[in-house]
Parts: structure tokens; C-alpha cells; sequence
């Protein structure tokens, strides 16, 4: 079996803030990394969402052409997960030739076999600018909340979808004209319609496999009856659509983005593999070997679960892998409300990952991933799990082993018996919670992930707390020995279970134990790491790393004053 892992595609408009880190990059990224050390074969692509209306408006905003607009955003997108150790093995463009190709060549397909319609709809046209306008260029006053600047796709104060004709005194985003002019247009539609025999069959195979909040919201659009969906928009910038009569619009954004998975495998083949055919063996070769996961945010469950697996479909039933495993998360709220990429409120991860390294938001975030509900996301919060779990729990147990060993073993693994009792019964215990970590990242369960490996990691405080080793080493140094070799051994399990979660503090945990280079090598294998006999006695240990330092009373008033405005 073979791993395809995707998360939903960020838009390019704006850094993207904690809540869309850990709706779907985040867990994407520890699947992926933990099937890796399972020295699994494992392919993960992301990319940027470049089309649509935000994409533009974004870059009149800024002054920028589009495509430079694009390019700039890319470049500090990719920086940021770099920086927040998402470990893609590719993360490319939706606005890469590759999609534009797979786009128009799916397109053609589904319209070969009679899936695009076209309708007329109306739309306003903007005399000024001399332009139809799509929904998200007009704005106006919200018809339910009399919010006056909402869009005319939804509106940002009460939520609710809009219909630019909706709109009280609709205006032109572009030119802010109220000239506007009801016309009739020609647009084309995919005919969900004629698609949802297929899908419903499609989801009766593969929903034993998915979470069931992603399969009741699919369910729920597929009971609601399919109607056909318009896939054409007035803009400029997007991907040109191969149809007479249609040159002047390109493709609606969610057409063309969920095809940029497979362009962006494309990309990865060309560039990584070295091999223009390799992305095929993961979208339409083998398709019974491949186990696909697809990580986003709930909004996108429908796309993804309905719209994207139609589009297959109606293409080729039998050609292209779709989802096996469609894992939906639930909001992150901050301090109680929504986090807000256009009215910017919340914490962005450009200004998260300057403040602390990777391995403490990744560990919050996780801990509290909003995965069968909505969880919240509290600053305070933030520093007493910080201070509490990793400097508290694992920092310091890591910490107290390492001083131990360098003043009564010169730095060195001591002599141990690998069947002393004592021991033996801390690992007994220790293997079931192993046993569960592993069961919990296969199966995708994050919150039950965070649980287990808190608890074991706990189990090295309470041990040594217990055993007393620094009063041992006068009475009995030969049980000290088997004591902090107990210990030794167990930081080597909890870098191995870690790994996915913390990786830079992993490591470092690795290298202490002269582990990193051959462990690497070899992976971690967490279900053979429940052992007492792996390490040398007499080895010398390195040097130990600080993992985590404590966020001060001092430091966390100065985060509360900076975040305060926002709040
Ligand atoms: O909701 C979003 O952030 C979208 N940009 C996700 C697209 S996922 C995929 F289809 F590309
Ligand atoms: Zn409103």
C-alpha cells in the first residue's frame, strides 16, 4: 500500500492565520511524517490557491499585478510552512501550466460526455468599468444585517450566503460606481444533476472508510438533490476556457483547484522524481494500492466530498484515484470568536513562528485540534500548556536525566540488566499507550494522539520521582544505573512517538542519545520501541539540547498586551 496525502490548497490572498494551520496542514503534515518513519511510501501535496476573485482583488489592493502578486505570496507562503516544519514533498501553484492543462483536458471530457451545460443567469454590468462583475466585485449593504460593506458572495458580519442581486446599493468593488446594470449572460454549468446517481454510488463504496461527520455533510448536500453548478466566471485572471463563445471568462475557482492535486503531483514528478510519468502511478495507476487522505477545514467537505469526485466521475469513471479517507475538522476560534482573515483578527502564523519555534504552536494547536467540535484558541491558554506539558513534563524529565547522568555517570549510558524487574514493569506499562499512539496516528484520531502521548510521556517523571536515582547512586549504583537507563531508554521512545508532533525537539532528544544518524536511516519504528536493550552501556551521550524554555510571567504579559487589540 502507498500513501497520497493532500491538504486543502491556501488561498494566496494573505498569510494564513493559526486556525488554517491546524485545519488541515498541521494533521496532514503528521500523518505524513509519521507514515514515513513507518518507512511507508507516502507523497504529500500542497500548494497555493491562486484563482478567483480574492486572488484580484488582493493584488489591486496591494498595487501589484496578479501574477506578481501570486508569485510574492507564493514564495512567503512556502516560506512560513517551511518554517512551521510542514514537510511537503512537493508544494506547488494552482496557476501552473500543469492546471491549466488537466483542467481544460477535464473539462473537455465532462463536456464530451454531456456534463457542462450552459444558462443564461443575470449579472450586473458595471458601466464605468466596462466589465460584467462577479460576485465578490460588488458590494453593498447585507439584506439580513444591514452590515454595508458586505460582498456579494457572503457576507462577512451575519455569514450568510448572498447573491450580488441581493445587495442594497450595490456598488462596483472595482471602481466603487453604483452604475450598475442588471444583463442577461450565457454561463456554463456543471450538471451536477445528471452526476448524483454516480457520486451517491460512489460515497456508498467509500464511506466506511471516512469520518462520519464527512460523510453526513456529503450525504446532506447529495439528500438536498444536486442542482447544476455554474463553473465560469468574468475575469481575467484564472484558467481560459476552451469553448467557443466563452473566451472571455475562465474557469470558477473551485473547478480548477481541486485539479491542481493532480497538477501539482505533475509538477512534483517533473521536478522531484525526475520523471514525467511518476505522478501517474498515483492518480491512475494501481488505484486499489494507493490509500488517498484528504485533510481540510468543514466548509471544504462538500467540494471534496460531492463537487470534486463528481468532476471525476463525469471525466472518466474509472480513471482518476478519488479520496479513500476525507478528514474534515471543525473551526478554531480565538478567544472566543471567529479568527478572521479580512478583518484580521486573530494570530497569523508570520507573526506566531517570529515569537515561538514551531514545536510550541504545533504542540498547542494539536492538543486542542477542533476535531469533533469547534475548539477555542486562548492565549493564556496557550502559555500554561506550554509551560505545563513541554517544559513541565518533557522538557524537564529530559532534563533531569541528562543532569544526572553527567555528574554520577561522566555523560555516559551506564551498565544495565535488561531484565531487571523494576524496569521491565515500567515498560509493560508504558506498551499499551505506545500501542494506542500508533493505533491513533494511522487511524487519524488526534485528540486521543495528544492524550496518550502526554500520558506517557508523564510516566518518566513518576518513575524517577519514585526511584529516587540521585539518592540510589549512594546505597545501590548499580540499580541508579538500570534506573536512568530505564530513563535513557524512554526518551528514546518518546522522540520516536513524538517525532510527528514536535520534530526539531525530537531530534534533538535523538542526538542527545547519538541516535539522530542512524535512526534517520533506519525510521522509527513506534510499535519496536517499547525496548530496554537497545543502547550501549559505556557510549557517551551528547549534549543535551535545552528543548523548551519556560514562557515567563514577564514574556506572557507582553504577548496579552500585543494581542490585546484584537481580542
Ligand atoms: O478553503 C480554502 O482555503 C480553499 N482554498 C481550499 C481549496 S482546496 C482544493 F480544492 F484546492
Ligand atoms: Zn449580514
Amino acid at each position: 500500500m502507498k500513501y497520497l496525502i493532500t491538504s486543502a490548497l491556501p488561498y494566496i490572498n494573505g498569510v494564513k492565520h493559526l486556525g488554517n494551520i491546524i485545519g488541515s496542514l498541521l494533521p496532514a503534515d503528521v500523518y505524513s511524517r509519521f507514515l514515513k518513519q513507518q518507512d511507508l511510501e507516502v507523497l504529500f501535496i500542497c500548494g497555493t490557491d491562486e484563482h478567483g476573485t480574492p486572488a484580484e482583488i488582493a493584488a489591486k489592493d496591494e498595487g501589484l499585478e496578479v501574477a506578481i502578486y501570486c508569485e510574492k505570496m507564493y514564495l512567503k507562503q512556502k516560506d512560513i510552512y517551511e518554517k512551521f516544519a510542514i514537510d511537503f514533498d512537493y508544494f506547488g501553484r494552482s496557476s501552473a501550466a500543469s492546471n491549466h492543462q488537466i483542467t481544460k483536458e477535464i473539462f473537455n471530457s465532462l463536456d464530451k460526455n454531456g456534463f457542462i451545460l450552459e444558462e443564461k443567469l443575470k449579472q450586473f454590468y458595471s458601466v464605468d468599468d466596462r466589465r460584467y462583475l462577479p460576485d465578490r466585485y460588488v458590494t453593498g449593504s447585507c439584506p439580513h444585517c444591514k452590515y454595508d460593506k458586505a460582498r456579494g458572495d457572503q457576507c462577512d458580519l451575519c455569514g450568510k450566503l448572498l447573491d450580488p442581486l441581493d445587495l442594497v446599493n450595490p456598488k462596483s468593488a472595482i471602481s466603487g460606481s453604483s452604475n450598475l446594470e442588471v444583463k442577461t449572460v450565457s454561463h456554463l454549468f456543471l450538471a451536477l444533476d445528471k452526476l448524483e446517481e454516480k457520486v451517491r454510488a460512489w460515497i456508498q463504496e467509500k464511506e466506511a472508510s471516512w469520518p462520519v461527520y464527512s460523510v453526513s455533510v456529503a450525504k446532506k448536500w447529495l439528500n438536498e438533490g444536486l442542482q447544476p453548478r455554474c463553473i465560469s466566471r468574468d475575469l481575467d485572471w484564472g484558467i481560459s476556457i476552451p469553448k467557443p463563445g466563452y473566451e472571455d471568462k475562465v474557469f470558477y475557482v473551485w473547478f480548477d483547484a481541486p485539479m491542481a492535486y493532480i497538477a501539482i503531483t505533475q509538477d512534483w514528478a517533473r521536478d522531484v522524481a525526475k520523471n514525467n510519468d511518476a505522478w501517474k502511478k498515483w492518480w491512475c495507476e494501481d488505484l486499489a494500492n494507493t490509500q488517498y487522505a484528504q485533510f481540510m477545514a468543514k466548509d471544504n467537505l462538500p467540494f471534496h466530498g460531492v463537487m470534486w469526485p463528481a468532476m471525476l466521475l463525469g471525466a472518466d469513471a474509472n480513471k482518476w484515484k478519488t479520496v479513500d479517507c476525507l478528514k474534515g475538522f471543525h473551526w478554531l476560534t480565538y478567544e472566543g470568536g471567529k479568527f478572521s482573515t479580512s478583518l484580521k483578527r486573530g494570530i497569523f502564523s508570520d507573526v506566531a513562528i517570529e515569537l515561538f519555534p514551531a514545536d510550541y504552536w504545533r504542540y498547542y494547536l494539536l492538543a486542542n485540534i477542533p476535531e469533533s467540535h469547534d475548539s477555542d484558541f486562548r492565549l493564556d491558554d496557550f502559555v500554561t500548556t506550554i509551560n505545563k506539558d513541554l517544559v513541565g513534563v518533557l522538557g524537564n524529565f529530559v532534563n533531569r536525566v541528562a543532569a544526572l547522568l553527567d555528574k554520577y555517570f561522566e555523560g555516559k549510558v551506564p551498565d544495565y540488566d535488561v531484565n531487571n524487574e523494576h524496569v521491565k514493569k515500567l515498560f509493560e506499562h508504558c506498551h499499551p499507550f505506545a500501542k494506542n499512539i500508533e493505533e491513533d496516528y494511522f487511524g487519524l484520531n488526534f485528540r486521543s494522539l495528544m492524550r496518550n502521548l502526554r500520558e506517557l510521556w508523564c510516566f518518566g517523571n513518576e518513575f524517577i520521582t519514585v526511584a529516587e536515582p540521585w539518592k540510589l547512586v549512594k546505597s545501590d549504583k548499580k540499580e541508579a544505573g538500570n534506573v536512568l537507563a530505564a530513563c535513557l531508554h524512554l526518551i528514546r521512545l518518546y522522540a520516536i512517538a513524538s517525532y510527528p508532533v514536535i520534530p526539531a525537539s525530537a531530534m534533538k532528544m535523538l542526538n542527545y542519545l547519538e541516535l539522530s544518524k542512524e535512526s534517520t536511516k533506519e525510521k522509527f519504528k513506534l510499535a519496536e520501541s517499547v525496548v530496554f536493550d537497545y543502547l550501549k552501556p559505556g557510549e557517551k551521550l551528547g549534549n543535551i539540547e535545552l528543548l523548551f524554555e519556560k514562557i515567563t510571567p514577564e514574556k506572557n504579559l507582553e504577548l496579552q498586551e500585543m494581542f490585546s487589540s484584537i481580542s
